[in-house]
């Protein structure tokens, strides 16, 4: 007893001495703060990765949870996680371990896997043991496919650098950090967004936290082919673009051989390790969404070679046309999120689109809009085997901080990362831009300028970007045209006509002479876009925000906007394609009170009158309902009924079919 007295006497003095030490020697505030070390950006991104030597690191990984970042090496008074550091006679004070940490499969959403960070926002650490071999002739890349959001990388207790953006790929050069036998790969994710961040906190979908995509350790030689493109660039001339970029800078051969096409050129790239060229060719089979032709491509430089299958088509718009090939084309399309079929967290897998996909197929869909950010390359590969037309897009999402140039830069990566992965995928025919962005002098200067990116990298497919539906003025004569038509119904109540009444008598000198309600998408972001794309959700929003301004029951503005649906035009005084990029209702499956709102009945009626809508309307060239299947989203919480998803699928998170499901593909189908 009286040792412990003394022992503990002792720990007092020793704990005043080091106290005081900090307080005499430095300021706490000194003491307590960290020089933050330097963390580089990643190499420039290595392209045709399927196609090239690598190490899967995909499958079981450690992690540990560390919500104050007491783990990273710039907040920790004991160097950080990264060390590693191990107990070996069990009086190291060491606290934490990885070895006996939880594990998950990785790629996965920590929020899939584990129940206790469904709704986690925060750093999570994950950690690896691998061996290797090393080649002291190649380089070593480590490669991931998708992180989200701010990700760090540490190999064998070593700073390897970070990246900020989610969703899209990245890779640092490791190889002087590889050890041969046995290496320890720990790699910090946060998925915490800003009002900074693109996108920011505020999603209407699931800020899945984790690796997301594969992580590859891929070998190149020390000269290497950083990248390769190769698109059909003029089809009247059978002209292609063909574009490489070595990492040494030098003037080296690159040769470029399509077997079947005979086509075997050589071209020299400039003293900066590049090379652009147009060639034409003889003839070709072009890719289609009935015949999907996909070449397989060599590309040839000193010890690397690359390889892929490409597709050769062209898409265009004329007035307000879409065409493929020359030939007038029709989307026919549905949106989605990143979500498998049946499965918790986030789909990024070869298995998860096919899944997806089939859906999209019996939909009879021909195109399919990969909303709100970048999917892993899996879908884009599949969608060039099936045929089927892509939408892919950052998430340039609601109001972003325009003016912030941490914020452009990051939109301006993600945007070039994705492009830089996917240019050759013969499916994808759309780069978004964003989605329902205000408008404003400095969203116009950030969404032209991130136009102007897409187009110098590839300049062969459309660019457009989903808006908003309408603004004031547009919904005061929707007003005016319930007014007119609750006029007509008996189903109106006395007192609500009077409403109505004094409402067509204010009104009339405005809209008068127009017999139907008509939305005309004047945002000027549409004059830089080849393709305008447009949310909008009559039927299911709209009415609850007139409710109180009119001052009638909701379900009266609601049969009166059925009434006047089918004869809504939308067009746009910019003569190009419309695309309807979103438009739905939420549906509980099996939902009980049959014909109210979340029941199928109800979404189904809104789909039928939306495509009677629609089909009237000749500017609309393209439609992606909101949307395939039910998904995640923190801010649909209603009990019972939402549960935390947002119920606009067509069918449900299990893949369960709704009645709207067959009312749209039977409308593909015939009438389309
Ligand atoms: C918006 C938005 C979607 C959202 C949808 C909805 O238009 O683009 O991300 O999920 O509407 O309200 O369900």
């Amino acid at each position: 007893m009286i040792l412990k007295k003394i022992n503990y006497f002792f720990y007092l003095l020793a704990f005043g001495f080091f106290y005081t030490d900090i307080i005499l020697s430095q300021d706490a505030e000194e003491f307590f703060s960290r020089t933050p070390p330097v963390y580089n950006p990643p190499d420039e991104l290595l392209g045709w990765i399927d196609s090239r030597k690598y190490q899967n690191l995909n499958g079981e990984w450690h992690y540990i949870i560390d919500p104050m970042n007491n783990g990273l090496p710039e907040e920790s008074f004991f160097g950080g996680f990264p060390q590693n550091k191990l107990q070996s006679d069990g009086l190291e004070l060491i606290e934490y371990n990885f070895e006996n940490a939880k594990t998950m499969e990785i790629p996965g959403a920590w929020n899939a896997h584990d129940k206790s960070l469904l709704f986690y926002r925060g750093p999570v650490w994950f950690y690896k043991k691998f061996t290797h071999k090393l080649s002291k002739n190649n380089l070593s890349h480590l490669y991931i496919g998708a992180s989200n959001f701010t990700t760090k990388v540490f190999l064998n207790g070593k700073i390897i650098g970070s990246f900020e953006g989610g969703y899209t790929s990245f890779n640092f050069d490791v190889s002087e950090h590889l050890v041969e036998g046995n290496n320890i790969l720990i790699i910090h994710v946060d998925n915490t967004l800003s009002k900074d961040s693109v996108p920011t906190k505020k999603t209407d979908w699931w800020p899945y936290g984790g690796i997301l995509g594969d992580v590859l350790l891929i070998s190149t030689p020390k000269k290497f082919i950083q990248n390769a493109y190769l698109q059909l660039s003029d089809l009247s001339q059978k002209e292609f673009l063909f574009k490489a970029q070595l990492n040494s800078p030098a003037k080296v051969k690159v040769n470029l051989s399509i077997s079947e096409l005979n086509i075997n050129k050589v071209f020299i790239t400039d003293e900066d390790g590049f090379v652009a060229q147009r060639f034409n060719i003889d003839d070709l089979e072009l890719w289609d969404t009935i015949n999907p032709k996909l070449y397989s491509v060599i590309v040839k430089s000193g010890d690397d070679q690359i390889s892929d299958e490409i597709g050769f088509r062209e898409i265009d718009v004329i007035g307000k046309k879409i065409f493929l090939n020359g030939n007038e084309v029709k989307l026919r399309g549905i949106s989605m999120h990143s979500e498998p079929i049946d499965e918790e967290g986030f789909a990024f897998s070869r298995k998860h689109f096919k899944e997806l996909l089939k859906y999209a197929e019996s939909l009879n869909a021909n195109f399919v809009r990969a909303a709100h950010y970048p999917y892993t390359r899996h879908l884009a590969k599949l969608c060039d085997e099936l045929g089927i037309l892509l939408w892919e897009e950052i998430p340039v999402y609601w109001n972003i901080n325009w003016t912030n140039p941490k914020t452009q830069a990051s939109a301006e990566s993600m945007l070039s990362q994705l492009i830089k992965r996917d240019w050759n995928r013969a499916s994808i025919v759309i780069w978004s831009l964003g989605n329902e962005t205000p408008y404003s002098l400095e969203r116009m200067n950030f969404m032209i300028s991130q136009r102007e990116t897409a187009i110098s990298l590839d300049s062969t497919r459309l660019i457009s970007a989903a808006l908003l539906s309408g603004n004031a003025a547009q919904f005061r004569s929707l007003v005016y045209f319930l007014a007119i038509e609750g006029l007509k119904h008996d189903f109106v109540l006395p007192e609500e006509k009077a409403i109505f009444k004094g409402i067509t008598d204010q009104m009339k000198f405005l809209y008068g002479d127009q017999e139907y309600f008509s939305i005309n998408i004047d945002d000027p972001l549409a004059e830089h876009l080849d393709i305008i794309a447009y949310n909008e959700y009559f039927g299911w929003y709209y009415t609850s925000f007139l409710v109180d301004q009119i001052g009638v029951r909701e379900s009266i503005l609601r049969k009166l906007m059925f009434k006047i649906m089918p004869s809504i035009t939308i067009k746009s005084q910019f003569n190009k394609p419309i695309h309807i990029s979103e438009f739905g209702a939420g549906a509980k499956l099996n939902y009980p009170n049959k014909g109210k709102i979340w029941s199928e009945e109800y979404q189904n009626k809104v789909y039928e009158h939306q495509l009677a809508m629609l089909k009237n309307n000749s500017q609309v060239q393209g439609i992606s309902p909101w949307i395939l299947k039910d998904f995640r989203s923190m801010m649909r919480p209603l009990e019972g009924v939402q549960d935390y998803y947002n119920r606009k699928g067509l069918v449900d998170e299990r893949g369960r079919k709704k009645q709207a499901f067959d009312t749209l593909a039977n409308f593909y189908a015939e009438q389309w």
